[in-house]
């Protein structure tokens, strides 16, 4: 018999949580007009909104805290980062962000114009929503199989090549701003990006003389991934596969908030000095001075210090097997999720689910309604709603996955509180006839709509 695994770390101090009726919850619904984003947190039992900034930070990144060094200009704290980062990345530059939206605000400001076009894997909703804001497109060369449900592929997040070469041959380089690959894919459902890819992805890029970022807010579950899929990486090191996923870009974007198990932050690292100074100008525009650039010298003692925690080994099985375990158990009772399992989340198909409610009723934010009316539990949409709408045309862009995201924050919640997840979408799902219509939209902002959107039942 093998041991099993088990997380590498013991709780020390834990937060109460509040459970609700289902009256009460009928109500809060309603009032927060069917935005789950609207609801106030004690109005969530569980709450797999997002795994963004929601982590539990360890008592070496407290203590990091505690230490930080809080000058204006040349920080300790900045250069422990620094040297945090380029160990890690290999990236010689670097700049700090309040967050992973800032970093994309920053070195879009650099990269695109208007008219341009940003191929890459089903770019994340705020890196699109930059740049469609700069007049550009953001064009999707995912690969066909990931908007399969169903069908196993061990990297749905890959990059069509061939999709991809052709919109560097038909556009004159100067058209193209950059390549953006997201790791994991989030989009298509948390799904990993292998090494041939990005490999593949980097020698197009300089054959094109276009650069090549990363998107690297889950670099480190990307990372596990390929150390358990791809062949000839199952006996290296986790840092040492992230070394090589980033030698093939020209930088990347980070959202630490993720993989880097901070509340809050995010970066730029950079292999070009050129790029790196004309950037520096942007950062201290919207960021703050170069060495802080949106973040206090503790958080950034905390971040080098998740930095080390999120790429370790122990840390990453029992974060990923946390995932699986809730995907099994939803497999379990025949609900339709996305397979392989994500990293991050499980994606449940709600267009499977609910198949009598019209797209233009958005399923998955009304299965999203509907568990949390069931049970407290706080998913997000990833279908209509979060598309938006086409920039040019204004018509709805309706996506061929119409999903309930049910993302796990890391070193949170317990294996119990996932099984209490998986049991109430049963719940729900053995009542899905009853659940006969969807939503409408009342109001939506221009663009973003998902985090405002007030929303009907119809
Ligand atoms: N890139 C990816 C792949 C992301 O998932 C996110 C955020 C960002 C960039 C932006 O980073 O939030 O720090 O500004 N994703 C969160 C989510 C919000 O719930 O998936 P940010």
């Amino acid at each position: 018999m093998e041991l099993p695994f088990a997380e590498p770390f013991k709780i020390k101090m834990v937060e109460n949580l509040f459970r609700s009726t289902r009256e009460q919850r009928e109500k809060w619904i309603e009032e927060a007009s069917f935005n789950l984003f609207n609801l106030k947190s004690e109005q969530v039992f569980i709450d797999l909104l997002t795994d963004s900034g929601t982590g539990a930070m360890s008592d070496k990144q407290w203590s990091a805290m505690m230490i930080g060094d809080e000058s204006y200009a040349g920080a300790s704290s900045y250069y422990k980062l620094k040297e945090a980062i380029k160990d890690l990345t290999g990236f010689s530059f670097f700049l700090p962000t309040h967050q992973g939206r800032a970093a994309e605000n920053v070195i879009f400001s650099v990269l695109v114009k208007e008219g341009d076009i940003v191929p890459g894997n089903s770019h994340f909703d705020t890196t699109k929503g930059h740049i469609e804001f700069r007049k550009a497109k953001a064009v999707d060369c995912t690969i066909d199989i990931a908007m399969d449900a169903s069908e196993w592929h061990p990297f749905k997040g890959n990059v069509d090549i061939l999709k991809l070469e052709t919109v560097l041959k038909n556009n004159p380089s100067g058209k193209i701003s950059c390549i953006i690959i997201t790791v994991t894919n989030n989009t298509a459902g948390g799904q990993p990006v292998s090494m041939e890819n990005l490999r593949e992805v980097g020698r197009l890029a300089k054959k094109y003389n276009v650069k090549f970022i990363i998107d690297g807010a889950r670099f480190a579950e990307n990372a596990y991934f390929i150390k358990l899929r791809e062949p000839g990486y199952a006996d290296k090191d986790i840092r040492e596969i992230v070394r090589e996923m980033f030698s093939y870009t020209d930088g990347m974007t980070m959202s630490s908030k993720k993989d880097a198990i901070v509340n809050m932050g995010g970066f730029i690292g950079l292999k070009d000095e050129d790029l790196f100074i004309k950037a520096s100008t942007y950062n201290i525009i919207y960021e703050g001075f170069i060495t802080y650039g949106g973040m206090s010298g503790r958080d950034m003692n905390a971040l080098a210090q998740g930095l080390n925690e999120g790429t370790d080994l122990l840390y990453l099985e029992s974060r990923i097997n946390q995932v699986a375990w809730l995907g099994e158990k939803i497999k379990e009772y025949g609900i339709p999720v996305i397979e392989p399992f994500g990293g991050h989340a499980i994606f449940v198909d709600a267009k499977k689910i609910l198949p009598h409610i019209p797209k233009e009723e958005f399923p998955a934010q009304t299965l999203a309604i509907e568990l949390y009316i069931e049970s407290g539990v706080r998913g997000i949409e990833i279908g209509a709603l979060m598309a938006d709408r086409d920039p040019v045309s204004r018509e709805n862009r309706y996506s061929s996955l119409e999903m309930l995201r049910l993302a796990i924050p890391r070193r949170v919640y317990t294996n119990n509180h996932m099984d209490y997840v998986a049991a109430a979408l049963k719940m729900v799902f053995e009542r899905r006839e009853k659940i006969e219509r969807g939503v409408r939209i009342i109001w939506e902002a221009p663009i973003l709509r998902h985090f405002t959107v007030r929303l009907e039942r119809l």
